[in-house]
């Protein structure tokens, strides 16, 4: 039987056999050099960001608990300016520890000035600033406003630690029970004792 022509395979004499060089050429063509030095700049930039943003945000130090009613007075000292940085804030008539959100209540961060203050009225009312009255009864805000400030506290809730109330002139503060101190865990028992 006779062959097709169209069948018969070509001589291999001319068929390339892989050798090192051609494996280079294949590794080193334009295509995969552009696209590893992409790779290596995207590996680099994200790097250099973890590496300078380490260095520029110290870690911020654990500190203890507290659980404790205080009045504006009291609060005020909690401002971030004192050495262990602690940052406390009252909203609706609740004091938080916001030391984790330094970067927002912190000195010379955005929201400075409600560190240390009752920033219910100043979140009611989108004004940062701070609330200077011994205490605030937020009586004149209307229902939106108190809204807005029961949102502030529910979202305060979910993300800081409370601490205790924010207590009227007069108000006798709240003695927690060894229970409710040993609901929140203390890092140093020295300070524990002093607080
Ligand atoms: C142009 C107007 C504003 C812009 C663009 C803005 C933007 C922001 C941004 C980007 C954050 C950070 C959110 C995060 O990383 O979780 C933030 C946080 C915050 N903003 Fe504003 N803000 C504005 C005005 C205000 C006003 C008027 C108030 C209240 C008076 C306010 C109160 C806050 C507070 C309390 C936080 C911190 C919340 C937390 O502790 O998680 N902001 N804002």
């Amino acid at each position: 039987m006779a062959s097709s022509p169209e069948l018969e395979t070509k001589p291999t004499e001319d068929t390339e056999i892989p050798d090192a060089s051609s494996f280079l050429t294949e590794i080193f063509n334009p295509m995969n050099v552009v696209l590893s030095f992409i790779v290596c700049v995207l590996i680099y930039k994200i790097y250099r960001n973890k590496l300078s943003k380490a260095s520029v945000d110290p870690p911020i130090p654990e500190l203890p608990k507290i659980r404790k009613d205080m009045t504006a007075a009291e609060l005020r000292q909690y401002d971030g300016n004192q050495p262990d940085g602690r940052v406390l804030v009252a909203v609706n008539g609740w004091i938080f520890d916001v030391t984790k959100g330094r970067r927002f209540y912190g000195p010379g961060s955005p929201y400075a000035a409600f560190g240390g203050t009752d920033a219910s009225r100043g979140l009611a009312t989108f004004s940062v600033t701070s609330s200077d009255k011994e205490y605030d009864d937020l009586s004149d805000l209307n229902s939106v406003e108190m809204d807005s400030v029961k949102e502030w506290e529910a979202q305060f809730r979910e993300k800081y630690d409370l601490v205790g109330r924010l207590l009227r002139p007069g108000e006798e503060p709240t003695h927690y029970s060894e229970e409710e101190a040993e609901e929140t865990p203390v890092n140093n028992p020295e300070e524990k004792k002093d607080q």
